[in-house]
C-alpha cells in the first residue's frame, strides 16, 4: 500500500527527476543539488524532418525512450530505485500526451518504491537551473526567463516565491527565434540556427524594439517584431531584392535580446537585488549570455547562468525545482492529473 505516514523529510535527499514535456525524454538524479546523473533522449532529429513538433510522434518517443533514460541514470548515479527518496516529474505545462508518459511512469516509480511524488512546474523548472550552477545560491534574485513558451523578468523571493514584474504580451522570444527561423529558410529547431546564422552578419536594420511598455508592468511583444521581419522579407521579394540573412538574424537577435537584458539589469536596481539569474532555452543563445554577462559587470550585479545544457529542456532542473517543493513538503497526490498550460 502507498502510505507515507512515517515518511520523514531528509535534509539532503536523493532525488529522481523526469521531464517529457515536449521532443527531451529526460531522467536526472540529483542529491542535495550536487547532480549524479543527467540523462536526456531526444526525438528532435525526427521532428525536424516535419519541421517542428508532432505531439503524437513525442508522445511515442517518450514512451520508447521512458525505461531506458531512467535504467541509465540509474546506472550512472550507481544506485538501486530503492535508495531515490523522491520522484520529481513536470506535470505541466506541455504537450498532454507527451506529459501522461513522464507523470505516469513517475507516479509508479513513487508508488513502487513508497516514495513522495513532486508536481514540477516546467516553468518553475527553467528558473531552478540556477541552483546547478550556484549550489550555495539562495534567493532573492532577478531571473530573466526566456524560453519557447515564456518570457518574463522575475523577482524571486524565496524558494517558493516568485513575482511577475513584467513579460511577453504575445509570443515567448523562443517562439520568434523559431518563427524568424522559418522566414530565413532555416531548419528546425530555430534558435540555435539563427544564432549561428547571426554570427556572420552586422545588427544594421532597425527593427522594432521587443519592448513595448515602459515602468510598471513593463510589457514585451515577440509579435510584432516577427510580423516586421515577416514584412521586410515580403517588401524584399516583391522588388525581386535579395535580403541579407546573415544581417536579419543580428537585427532581430538584438531587437529581441536588448530589451530582455536591459530591463533585468534595471529591475535589479530598482528592487535592491544584488544577484540576478537566467533560465530558458533562449538563455542557451551566445548573444545573450554575452549581453547578460556585460550588463551585470557594469552594474556590479553578481549573476548566475545556468550552463547550456540546464537553459535548454533536462530533468535536473526538475529535480532541482523538486528540491525545494520536497524541503517544504509539498508532495503531490496519486490522482494529480497533467496540464497543457499552466499560469506563470
Ligand atoms: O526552454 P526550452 O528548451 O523549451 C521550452 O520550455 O519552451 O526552449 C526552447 C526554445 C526554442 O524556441 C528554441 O529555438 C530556443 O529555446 N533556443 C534558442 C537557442 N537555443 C534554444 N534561441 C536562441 N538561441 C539559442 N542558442
Ligand atoms: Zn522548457
Amino acid at each position: 500500500m502507498y502510505d507515507l505516514s512515517n515518511y520523514e523529510i531528509k535534509p539532503e535527499p536523493i532525488i529522481l527527476g523526469i521531464e517529457s514535456s515536449c521532443d527531451e525524454t529526460a531522467c536526472a538524479i540529483i542529491k542535495g543539488r550536487k547532480i549524479l546523473a543527467d540523462r536526456i533522449i531526444s526525438s528532435a532529429s525526427e521532428q525536424a524532418l516535419y519541421g517542428g513538433v508532432v505531439p503524437e510522434i513525442a508522445s511515442r518517443a517518450h514512451t520508447d525512450a521512458v525505461d531506458e533514460v531512467v535504467a541509465l541514470a540509474l546506472k550512472d548515479a550507481g544506485i538501486s530505485a530503492s535508495e531515490v527518496d523522491a520522484v520529481a516529474v513536470t506535470y505541466g505545462a506541455g504537450l498532454l500526451g507527451a506529459l501522461l508518459v513522464g507523470l505516469s511512469f513517475a507516479k509508479a516509480f513513487a508508488y513502487a518504491n513508497n516514495i513522495p511524488l513532486i508536481a514540477v512546474n516546467h516553468v518553475r523548472g527553467h528558473m531552478a537551473a540556477a541552483y546547478l550552477d550556484d549550489i550555495d545560491l539562495k534567493p532573492p534574485f532577478i531571473t530573466l526567463l526566456a524560453s519557447g513558451g515564456h518570457t518574463a523578468i522575475l523577482h524571486t523571493k524565496s524558494y517558493l516565491e516568485a513575482e511577475v514584474l513584467g513579460g511577453t504580451c504575445d509570443d515567448a522570444c523562443g517562439e520568434a527565434f523559431d518563427k524568424v527561423a522559418r522566414v530565413l529558410g532555416l531548419p528546425y529547431p530555430g534558435g540555435p540556427n539563427v544564432q549561428r546564422m547571426a554570427q556572420n552578419g552586422r545588427a544594421c536594420i532597425d527593427f522594432p524594439s521587443a519592448l513595448v511598455r515602459h515602468g510598471d508592468g513593463m510589457t514585451f511583444s515577440y509579435s510584432g517584431l516577427k510580423t516586421a521581419i515577416i514584412n521586410y522579407a515580403h517588401n524584399a521579394s516583391q522588388k525581386g531584392e535579395e535580403i541579407n540573412g546573415a544581417d536579419v538574424a543580428a537585427s532581430f537577435q538584438k531587437a529581441a535580446i536588448d530589451p530582455l537584458v536591459k530591463k533585468t539589469v534595471e529591475c535589479a536596481i530598482s528592487r535592491g537585488v544584488t544577484c540576478v539569474t537566467a533560465g530558458g532555452g533562449v538563455v542557451a543563445n551566445d548573444y545573450l549570455r554575452s549581453s547578460l554577462t556585460t550588463a551585470c559587470k557594469a552594474a556590479g550585479l553578481k549573476l548566475v547562468l545556468p550552463t547550456k545544457r540546464y537553459c535548454t529542456d533536462n530533468a535536473a532542473m526538475i529535480a532541482a525545482e523538486g528540491l525545494s517543493q520536497y524541503l517544504a513538503g509539498n508532495f503531490a497526490p496519486m490522482d494529480i492529473n497533467a496540464k497543457a498550460a499552466i499560469k506563470l
